[in-house]
């Protein structure tokens, strides 16, 4: 299938981007693709391609632009209920830490979700993960860390795998059972991690052998923050999952700076996420190293603080950014990606180039699968959006409407609007 008339082409091209390389949109006017099975076979200027391909089928995408499908690198999709109560709450002035300190915030979720069956929690994932691809997120990673205890944890990491079998959201999972301490362990936080190492990872691993099909393992995770788990634990908990072969990502710096930036860096976590308390030091040593800084400026916003990842630091130091809604019920109910730029391009300060570099090919790297997907190249899998616009900066321009009107997937052509 060769798609042709596309009024801008975003290809992304050249790999994940650096620092001030971030924003480098390998831009064709005028541009065509073709598509072959699931993959992606050539990309050029549409002259080019018409001449080179004569005998195609065609798509004609009548002046849209087409950009990667969004990679959405933090979100933690797998959950039952919802937390309206707590967000009048924090407007009445109660804090989150507060909040979750006092047995509700994560903990409430984590009640709501154990009691809930398979089927209504799969029911309230799947709708969640469909508003996501309408908004033309085509690859999502996913966090367990609602259940805290083995058999509700190892449910979950099924509900996403078979989900992901579902799609057409591709669903990269992540095991995150150091999300809270389990309220069984509450006054003895210690054993809970003895519980996540001797136990929970081993049991995961062994799940996700005998019933991932060769796919590359699942994240580790951990809430690495006060009131969650300390360095010392957050330390114990990566070793030990290394050690199994999982490859780490990190929720650092969200309220307190606890050092977990910096762990992620020395233990070559994939991302190091939320960075909001992270010192110029820290900063440094992350971007010095091949983890990837996920901002998620959704959190603050939803939390309605004024302070946000120090995105320009991270790029003046030469990190690797990318962009995640951090989709969960407490702090940051959002699907859409394109929401995020917005946000991104406002409190983070970052161009609309900018903000899709770090929304496509680099929150594939974010996940590990800049290999395969977060640019359009020949040979990666054809995974695609069509806007409905003919400027690519409407992305961050306008927010609270939708703008992707088709998406593919693994070259599946599904309409939106
Ligand atoms: O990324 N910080 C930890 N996890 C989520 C919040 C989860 C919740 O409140 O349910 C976050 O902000
Ligand atoms: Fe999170």
């Amino acid at each position: 299938m060769l798609i042709h008339n596309i009024s801008q082409l975003l290809t992304m091209k050249g790999g994940p981007q650096r620092g001030h390389d971030l924003g480098k949109l390998g831009l064709i006017e005028q541009g065509a693709l073709l598509m072959r099975g699931e993959n992606i076979e050539a990309v050029g200027t549409q002259d080019e391609l018409l001449t080179k391909y004569p005998d195609e089928p065609r798509l004609d995408a009548n002046g849209k632009v087409i950009l990667p499908g969004f990679v959405d690198p933090h979100t933690h999709l797998v959950w039952a209920g919802d937390r309206a109560v707590e967000f009048e709450m924090r407007l009445e002035g109660r804090t989150y830490l507060e909040i979750l300190a006092a047995g509700g915030g994560i903990i409430s979720t984590v009640e709501a979700t154990r009691s809930a069956d398979y089927q209504t929690l799969f029911a309230q994932t799947r709708a969640r993960a469909k508003t996501m691809f309408r908004y033309g997120t085509t690859t999502a990673e996913a966090k367990t860390g609602y259940g805290l205890e083995c058999k509700s944890e190892l449910d979950q990491l099924q509900i996403l795998m078979d989900l992901d079998k579902e799609g057409p959201l591709e669903i990269v999972p992540t095991f995150l059972p150091a999300h809270a301490v389990a309220p069984e362990y509450k006054t003895n936080p210690d054993e809970y991690v003895r519980l996540i190492c001797s136990k929970m990872l081993p049991a995961a691993r062994e799940h996700w052998v005998k019933h991932a099909a060769g796919k590359p393992m699942p994240f580790v995770d951990v809430f690495c923050e006060t009131g969650a788990f300390d360095l010392v634990q957050s330390r114990r908990i990566f070793e030990t999952a290394r050690d199994l072969g999982f490859p780490l990502k990190i929720h650092a710096d969200e309220f307190d700076n606890l050092g977990g930036a910096r762990l992620a860096a020395e233990l070559g976590a994939a991302s190091a996420d939320h960075l909001v308390k992270t010192s110029l030091a820290d900063i440094e040593a992350l971007a010095a190293s091949s983890t990837v800084a996920v901002a998620l400026p959704c959190t603050p916003f939803g939390l309605g603080q004024s302070e946000y990842t120090p995105a320009r630091q991270i790029l003046d130091k030469g990190g690797l950014l990318a962009l995640a809604t951090d989709c969960n019920p407490g702090t940051a109910w959002c699907e859409n990606m394109q929401f995020v730029i917005a946000l991104a391009c406002r409190a983070l300060k970052l161009t609309p180039a900018q903000a899709i570099a770090a929304s496509t090919i680099n929150s594939a790297a974010a996940i590990q699968r800049a290999d395969r997907i977060g640019s359009i190249e020949p040979g990666k899998q054809a995974d695609l959006v069509f806007l409905s616009v003919d400027d690519y900066r409407h992305l961050g321009y306008r927010f609270g409407e939708n703008l992707v009107n088709t998406v593919v997937k693994k070259g599946r052509i599904i309409p939106i609007l």
